[in-house]
């Protein structure tokens, strides 16, 4: 998204199923609520509604093949997907749903699908058997635990004679909810992110080190997602292997004693900290220049205590900045959060029970949002849903203490 631009995009996706003729009646809903409408529609969908009757509603091209000729020499697909600041699949078949959620791109609308960063909305259509299908719902749930948003399909009289649940969403829920995407695409503008992320390497010499497991997905997916809603976004991360998140100032660091100097250096613009780097607790007490020789090893290893960079920054706010910590814990979770949340000066913790296979280096977790007057816990969740859920909470919390 481009946040200079005044007026928000919404692609919409229509894909071949007889509810694509209330696609119409959507793209009219979101224009008269402000949104510059682009159409993208699968060859199949053409067959139900002609691309010019959009083209006519929304006065833009519609694209329906990826060989079509351009009028400028950008590659369709992309462009699209990089103007879309919400994209919405209406009506979404059970066979979009099933190519989406293996990551297939073979037309247009997949294409931009794929290569879209902004959230995307579905809103299926299709006949009851195929909705119940296991298999069907299966990629239901693989998409929305990549962070797609489903709008559950309505029940009634089907165009295929059926009763039942497979009629498309009403125009209107679908364009709330879409609406409800491009705002909190933008919530966090003007707002200036830190994040910390990943694990600090501490030295014995210059080829070994004391280091944790944290692979930084959770950081630099809170660090994306946070760039992608508006805030200046400034992420301090310890040694990992996660590429830059696009707009965002990234500081790579190794030790903890050089996170927090990154940190405090950050920390007077930061309108909120969300600390979720796994900081090594101890470093060696001593750093030997060269490499330690087998016959000279010590039997043990004496260790200094590392500043808790959180707890510091909480001590030097003025109630100015949001504080959110991270709490890996293998048991009575949320009763460990709610002290980290007041010896540190926190607002929220994210709290998780690193005791199964759940935490670090994997795609998923489960976590619970710990304030000092509630507990939320939710399920098993991508790291990316759980960024977005986060910054979710942060957002109002921001927003909370512009009030003030
Ligand atoms: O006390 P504990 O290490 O469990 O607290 C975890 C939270 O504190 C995380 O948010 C982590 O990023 C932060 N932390 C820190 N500096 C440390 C240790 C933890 O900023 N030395």
């Amino acid at each position: 998204m481009n946040p200079k631009r005044e007026q928000q995009t919404i692609v919409v996706g229509v894909t071949g199923g007889i509810g694509a003729y209330k696609a119409c009646e959507l793209v009219r809903d979101l224009m008269r609520r402000g949104f510059r409408v682009k159409v993208v529609m699968t060859e199949a969908a053409t067959r139900f509604v002609t691309p010019l009757t959009f083209r006519t509603l929304t006065g833009e091209p519609v694209a329906v093949s990826l060989w079509a000729d351009e009028p400028d020499s950008r590659v369709h697909h992309i462009s699209l997907a990089e103007e879309a600041d919400v994209v919405v699949l209406a009506p979404c078949t059970a066979n979009v749903i099933a190519k989406l959620a293996h990551g297939r791109a073979d037309d247009m609308l997949t294409t931009t699908v794929l290569a879209a960063e902004a959230p995307v909305i579905v809103a299926p259509a299709m006949n009851t058997h195929m909705w119940r299908k296991d298999i069907t719902q299966a990629n239901v749930s693989a998409l929305r635990a990549r962070g797609f948003v489903f709008i559950e399909p309505g029940k009634g009289a089907l165009a295929c004679g059926d009763v039942g649940e497979g009629r498309l969403a009403d125009p209107a829920t679908i364009a709330d909810a879409a609406e409800a995407e491009a705002r909190r695409a933008r919530d966090l503008a003007g707002v200036h992110v830190l994040v910390t992320a990943g694990p600090t390497h501490e030295p014995l010499d210059p080829v070994r080190f004391i280091g944790n497991r944290s692979s930084g997905k959770t950081g630099f997916a809170i660090a994306e997602e946070a760039a992608r809603r508006g805030a200046r976004v400034s992420l301090v991360t310890g040694p990992v292997s996660l590429p830059d998140p696009f707009g965002v100032e990234v500081v790579r660091v190794t030790t903890a004693l050089q996170m927090r100097a990154a940190a405090f250096a950050r920390f007077e613009a930061a309108d909120v900290v969300i600390a979720s780097a796994a900081v090594a607790d101890f470093r060696p007490a001593t750093f030997a220049s060269g490499k330690i020789k087998k016959s000279d090893a010590p039997d043990a290893v004496v260790l200094a205590r590392n500043p808790d960079i959180l707890a510091e920054l909480g001590e030097a706010n003025d109630g100015r900045a949001i504080l959110v910590g991270f709490a890996a814990e293998t048991s009575d979770v949320v009763a460990y959060a709610r002290e980290k949340l007041a010896a540190k000066r926190l607002d929220l913790v994210v709290a998780n029970d690193v005791s199964g296979e759940l935490g670090f280096e994997t795609e998923e977790n489960r976590v619970v949002f710990v304030s000092a007057d509630s507990a939320e816990e939710r399920p098993v969740l991508d790291k990316r849903v759980i960024a977005r859920e986060l910054l979710d909470r942060v957002a109002a919390l921001v927003s909370a203490r512009k009030a003030r």
